[in-house]
């Protein structure tokens, strides 16, 4: 039997399901399920009725896959897949800033740790940050822990108060402004499509600013040939898988996210065989960041 075919039939065995990010190898994305962005996986996660659920992802999905579904296995194809960004902020700060200022509402990037989860008040992904911190009655928006997300929801929403936190995705914050001036000088006619991770200098830019998913609708529904894509190198797959006839040009030649480019099609079959690499949160953990999670769920409706 194949890898694919081993992977079949473990799956239908388990009443399993492979959830993947556009970001991981295309050879993971063509065996997955389901693949999106981090607001699609967390949908999805929440409304399954798979025993088993494989997250092709970094830790972060994994935990907030198990946190909605405590009673199913989640297993990671590699645990040491992990979002450097999710560690990027305190408790103790969060909770300085909170005796600080009054009437804040702690928003939380889905990209974060379980701990950071349980200290905030609702959390977001890129595709619902807009949305959901429009919604908010508070005043004042903590937003952690990326620092480039927040100020851009910040420049959407000028009638709120942000305080920001020092944290960045390493992969995302490394585009500067002159990699897009000098792609654009090499393709003058492609749109270019952003990531709202980048900072904000890339950000000014650019024809349209999304979450992957968003960035894939774009240029799918574009009238437009050329793209400049300013995110991971993964969504190429999706982008011409599904624009045969149109054009895409990676911003710089090393837009890649190590962590998610661990996950291989090996490993998938591994953790299904042998049920390793579960992910487990406590109950006291889980019943604290389910709470800004499922608020994301019902305010972005
Ligand atoms: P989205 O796919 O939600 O846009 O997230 C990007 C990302 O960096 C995930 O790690
Ligand atoms: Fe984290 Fe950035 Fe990698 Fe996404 S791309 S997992 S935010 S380091």
């Amino acid at each position: 039997m194949n890898i694919k075919d081993e992977i079949k039939s473990l799956k239908e065995k388990n009443n399993a399901i492979i959830l993947a990010h556009y970001y991981v190898p295309d050879e993971v994305q063509e065996i997955a399920d389901y693949v999106g962005d981090s607001f699609y996986l967390s949908k999805v996660a929440a409304g399954t009725d798979a025993d088993v659920l494989v997250l092709c992802g970094v830790s972060f999905m994994g935990e907030s896959a198990k946190i909605l579904n405590p009673e199913k296995t989640v297993l990671m194809p590699d645990i040491n897949a992990d979002c450097p960004m999710a560690h990027m902020a305190s408790v103790k700060n969060i909770e300085k800033l909170r005796a600080e200022y009054d009437d804040t509402a702690v928003v939380c990037y889905i990209n974060s740790t379980a701990e950071l989860k349980s200290h905030s008040d609702v959390c977001v992904t890129s595709a619902n940050a807009l949305k959901i911190v429009q919604s908010l009655p508070n005043k004042n928006i903590l937003f952690i822990p990326d620092m480039n997300l927040g100020r851009y929801v910040a420049s959407k929403v000028p009638e709120k108060n942000f305080i920001f936190n020092d944290g960045c995705c390493p992969v995302h914050a490394a585009l500067t402004a002159q990699d897009i001036i000098s792609a654009k000088e090499k393709h003058p006619e492609a749109l270019v499509l952003i990531h709202p991770e980048c900072v904000p200098e890339a950000l000014e830019l650019a024809d349209y600013i999304g979450s992957t998913s968003g960035i894939i609708e774009y240029a799918s529904s574009s009238p437009c040939k050329e793209f400049i894509i300013c995110t991971e190198n993964g969504v190429l797959w999706e982008l011409k898988n599904r624009n045969p006839n149109k054009s895409f040009y990676m911003v710089h030649d090393h837009f890649r996210c190590e962590d998610m480019k661990l996950i291989t099609p090996e490993k998938v079959l591994d953790v299904l065989k042998n049920k390793t690499n579960q992910v487990s949160v406590s109950d006291e953990l889980r019943d604290s960041s389910l709470k800004p999670l499922h608020r994301m769920l019902e305010l972005s409706k």
